[in-house]
């Protein structure tokens, strides 16, 4: 850290590096080389897990579920489950076509999975409740795949998902490509809230009004802690690799002077970037922009979340800060931003396809208040499962007829959104469906035969029973 920083920044900015609370791992380089910058450097990194496994097309991990004391700014700590102790949980970097295997052992008192967010691994390995039996206290479980993807995915548990995600269980997973751009530096963004209680401690479900609309948090955290300082220069390009890990807040993001240039959604990149002024992310989305900052030496910008309204009272009425820029060291001449990304993305033939309506919805009990989430009329496990077919299109019209957003997230593929007027082609798994509206989303299963979920990424949703599954067959 104090090697790459020294060539990079000025004295004074290493001592407010040194001080400041930065979550937000960070490295630059000077001169332009053909390997990524290593982008996880810093005194307050996201410390990457270890590799066990000398091959180098193999990482092979531990992963422990335990419970630990989670720092979320100084000297403030909360009663957290984690993975390895941390949160976030260790990153996990790898090569587009490596193997990852991840020895996974549960410390925690209760059964958790640990499910790879936009991975496209097999069926079995989903970590879904579809794809295995919880691994159970004390237990352990050995997940390996194929990193078939370059891209920014994370991962979480598939059980108990509004208590163990609260409480810190996410990590980020960056697969790198044969040729990517190098900005000047580069790191991973993960967006939290929290709800803490009187005692100071992250506060326990809260019951019917939470339940409906989901935990959104007055405590922001960037990368697990709150009030994070990210060092920037003027004239200077990051890359953030972002992912909204929270329960139920919608991000639009924005920085005061500053063009996000979006590289890659859900499943990698583009095929051209695209600029923009604002971010927008649903629960479980990730995003992969480029940061150009242009405030003078010596100032300093917020990172905000604009305010939203997803309905039923959900939402931000608010701008909110998430965190602060801080400008510091000479202006500089940033990395150049290619106009393509080598990519194409073709639309998905439709021709042929199997046509199916999916239907979000929510019923009252006039009794109790109480709102059960559903697909198709029913709720998890309940909801008629279906057969799709290896190589066969699947084109879903997904409504919403409720008057709430929900984040619709796929298992195991990438779909693409149909008929949407403006946006580039892009691979996505998570996005917004927003109320009373109609996405039409198209995939062509692999042959990755089994079970697999789609469902609502609110987590009170998914407890709920607003998921459901497929069978995929020949
Ligand atoms: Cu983050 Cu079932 O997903
Ligand atoms: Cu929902």
């Amino acid at each position: 850290m104090a090697r790459t920083l020294a060539a990079c920044y000025p004295l004074r900015m290493r001592r407010v590096v040194a001080v400041a609370v930065v979550a937000l791992s960070l490295s630059c380089s000077s001169t332009k080389t053909t390997t990524p910058p290593d982008p996880f450097q810093g005194p307050l990194q996201l410390a990457k897990v270890t590799d066990l496994n000398p091959d180098p097309h193999v990482v092979e991990v531990n992963l422990e579920a335990t419970y630990a004391e989670w720092e979320i700014s100084p000297g403030q700590s909360v009663h957290a489950m984690t993975y390895n102790g941390s949160v976030p949980g260790p990153l996990i970097e790898a090569h587009v076509g490596d193997t990852l295997i991840v020895h996974f052992t549960n410390h925690l008192t209760e059964p958790t999975t640990i499910h790879w967010h936009g991975v496209r691994v097999p069926a079995a390995m989903d970590g879904s409740p579809m794809a295995q039996a919880p691994v159970q206290p004390g237990g352990s479980f050995a997940y390996q795949f194929t990193l078939t993807d370059a891209g920014t995915f994370w991962y979480h548990p598939h059980a108990d998902e509004p208590v163990q995600m609260e409480h810190g269980m996410y990590g980020a997973i960056v697969v790198r490509g044969d040729s990517e751009p190098v900005m000047d530096a580069e790191g991973v963004v993960m967006l939290d809230d929290l709800t803490l209680g009187p005692d100071g401690q992250i506060a326990s479900p809260a019951g019917a009004i939470e339940d409906h609309t989901g935990r959104e948090g007055a405590v922001s955290l960037l990368n697990g802690r709150m009030g994070v300082a990210i060092p920037i220069r003027s004239g200077q390009r990051q890359r953030w690799r972002l992912v909204n890990a929270g329960s139920a807040r919608f991000y639009r993001l924005a920085i005061p002077g500053v063009t996000f240039t979006v590289l890659g959604t859900d499943g990698g990149f583009l095929a051209q970037p695209y600029d923009t002024g604002e971010l927008f992310m649903v629960p479980g989305d990730r995003l992969d922009v480029v940061v150009t900052a242009t405030g003078a030496p010596g100032s300093s910008a917020t990172l905000q979340n604009l305010p939203y309204d997803r309905g039923h009272g959900g939402g931000s009425p608010t701008t909110m800060d998430l965190a602060t820029l801080t400008y510091d060291g000479e202006s500089m001449n940033g990395a150049a931003i290619p106009a393509s990304l080598g990519r194409t993305i073709d639309p998905i033939s439709t021709a042929g396809a199997t046509t199916r309506t999916i239907i979000f919805d929510e019923v009252i009990n006039p009794d109790t208040g109480d709102t059960t989430f559903t697909i198709n009329g029913k709720s998890y496990p309940d909801v008629p499962t279906f057969d799709a077919h290896v190589g066969r299109t699947e084109v879903w019209d997904v409504q919403n007829k409720s008057g709430m957003d929900h984040p619709f997230h796929l298992h195991g593929f990438f779909f693409q959104v149909i008929g949407a007027s403006g946006a580039p082609l892009s691979w996505e798994d998570s996005i917004q469906l927003k109320a009373k509206s109609t996405l039409r989303i198209a995939f062509t299963p692999d042959d990755r035969q089994g079970m697999w979920m789609y469902h609502c990424h609110i987590l009170e949703h998914v407890k709920s029973g607003m998921m459901a599954d497929f069978r995929l067959t020949k």
